[in-house]
C-alpha cells in the first residue's frame, strides 16, 4: 500500500513523509519544487534510512498524476501541494485559484479515475474567519477573508460535495493552526524563499544574523500583552496527526478536524521562549498592525482527541529548541 504525498518535499510534507515511513508505510513524493528543494528528499532518506521515491510533477497535470498513481499502486493521497502566502494571494489571486483549486480538482479527478478514495487534505484555521467564539470548534461558522483562505474553503466544499455524491470516499480535512519547529535531527525544517511572512522563520533569521530585527505587528491588541496570540503546533506533532488521520480513513466519511495544541501564545511569549532556548538575542520593534491579522485564535482540540486518538505533545520550548537546532545547522536553509 503506497501513499502519494503531494508537496512531500515542503515543510509539513517532508516531516509527514518521515512519520509515515517510520510507521512502515511506503510513500511516493509528488512535487514540482516550486517552493522546496530536492535536498529535502535526500534528508528524509538520511533520517529514515530508506530510499524515498520522488516524482517531479505538477498537481494540475491529471494524466501524469494518473500514471504515477497507477505505477506506484497508490491506495491513498495526502495532499499538501499548494501556494500558501496570504499576502501574495491578494496580489496574484488567479495563481492561487489555479494552483490550489484547479490543482486539487485535477488530483481528485485522477484519483477517481484510478479508483482511489482515501484523501487527507491540508486545510487551515483561516477558514474560520473572525472568531464568533474561541476556541474555534470544528462547527464554528466558516468565512474566508482572503483569496488564499477562499481556495481552502472552496476545496473543503468540493470535498463535502464529492463525499455526498459517492459514499465510497474517506476524506479527512485537517485544519492546521500555526505549524512551527523542525525534526529533532536538524536535517529538515522550514526554508522559506525570500523574506519570511511568518513569525517563527523571521525570528530565526534575526537570530542567525540574516535580518537585523523583528517587526512585531501591533502592540495594542486586546490580548494579555498587546501582541497577537496564535496556537503554535510542532510540525512533528502535526505530522503524527496525519498518521492518525490515515488510520481513521478506514471508515468512509468526510470529516474536518482541528490540529492545534489548544493553547494560545503571544508574539512576545514566542520571542522570549526562542531567546531562552537558543541563547540568542532577538532584537525587535513594535510597528503598526498588519492588515488582515486577527488579534487572537486557538483550537478546540477535543474532537481530534476523540476521533483520531491524537493530541499534540510538544510545548513551545521544544518548538523553539528544534527550530534553532535546524536553523543553526542550516543557516542558509537547504542551500548551505
Ligand atoms: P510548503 O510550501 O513548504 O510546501 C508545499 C509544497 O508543495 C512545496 O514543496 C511546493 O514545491 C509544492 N507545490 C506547490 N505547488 C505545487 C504544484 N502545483 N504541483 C506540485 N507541487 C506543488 O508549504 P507547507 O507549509 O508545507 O504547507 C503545506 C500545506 O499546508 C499547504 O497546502 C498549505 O496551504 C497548508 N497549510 C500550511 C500552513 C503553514 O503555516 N505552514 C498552515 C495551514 C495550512
Ligand atoms: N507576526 C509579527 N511579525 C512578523 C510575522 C508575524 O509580529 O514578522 C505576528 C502576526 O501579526 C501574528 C503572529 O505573529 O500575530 C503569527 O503570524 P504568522 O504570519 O506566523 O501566522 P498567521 O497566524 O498570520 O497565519 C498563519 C498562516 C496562514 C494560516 C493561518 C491560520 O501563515 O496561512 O496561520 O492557520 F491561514
Amino acid at each position: 500500500m503506497t501513499v502519494l504525498i503531494t508537496g512531500g518535499a515542503g515543510f509539513i510534507g517532508s516531516h509527514t513523509c518521515v512519520e509515515f515511513i517510520a510507521a512502515g508505510h511506503d510513500v511516493v513524493i509528488y512535487d514540482n519544487f516550486e517552493n522546496s528543494n530536492p535536498i529535502a528528499v535526500e534528508r528524509i532518506a538520511a533520517i529514515t534510512g530508506k530510499t524515498v521515491p520522488c516524482v517531479t510533477g505538477d498537481i494540475r497535470d491529471q494524466p501524469h498524476l494518473e500514471a504515477v498513481l497507477q505505477d506506484y499502486n497508490c491506495q491513498a493521497v495526502v495532499h499538501f501541494a499548494g501556494l500558501k502566502a496570504v499576502g501574495e494571494s491578494a496580489v496574484k489571486p488567479l495563481a492561487y485559484y489555479e494552483n490550489n483549486v484547479q490543482g486539487s480538482l485535477a488530483l481528485l479527478k485522477a484519483m477517481q479515475s484510478c479508483g482511489i478514495y482515501k484523501f487527507i487534505f491540508s486545510s487551515s484555521a483561516t477558514v474560520y474567519g473572525t472568531p464568533e467564539f474561541l476556541p474555534y470548534t470544528e462547527d464554528h461558522p466558516l468565512q474566508a477573508m482572503n483569496p488564499y483562505g477562499r481556495t481552502k474553503l472552496m476545496i473543503e466544499d468540493m470535498l463535502r460535495d464529492l463525499y455526498a455524491s459517492d459514499p465510497k470516499w474517506s476524506i479527512a480535512i485537517l485544519r492546521y493552526f500555526n505549524p512551527v519547529g523542525a525534526h529533532e535531527s536538524g536535517l529538515i525544517g522550514e526554508d522559506p524563499q525570500g523574506i519570511p511572512n511568518n513569525l517563527m522563520p523571521f525570528i530565526t533569521q534575526v537570530a542567525t544574523g540574516r535580518r537585523e530585527k523583528l517587526s512585531i505587528f501591533g502592540g495594542d491588541y486586546e490580548t494579555r500583552d498587546g501582541t497577537g496570540v496564535r496556537d503554535y503546533i510542532h510540525v512533528v506533532d502535526l505530522a503524527q496527526g496525519h498518521l492518525a488521520a490515515y488510520d481513521f480513513l478506514k471508515i468512509p466519511g468526510c470529516t474536518a478536524i482541528n490540529l492545534g495544541t489548544g493553547q494560545g501564545q503571544s508574539v512576545l511569549e514566542v520571542v522570549g521562549a526562542f531567546e531562552h532556548m537558543s541563547n540568542q538575542k532577538v532584537p525587535y520593534e513594535i510597528v503598526p498592525r498588519r492588515a488582515g491579522d486577527l488579534p487572537e485564535f486557538y483550537a478546540q482540540t477535543d474532537f481530534a482527541q476523540k476521533t483520531l486518538g491524537w493530541r499534540a505533545k510538544k510545548d513551545l520550548r521544544e518548538m523553539c529548541k528544534d527550530t534553532w537546532n535546524w536553523a543553526s545547522k542550516n543557516p542558509q536553509g537547504y542551500e548551505n
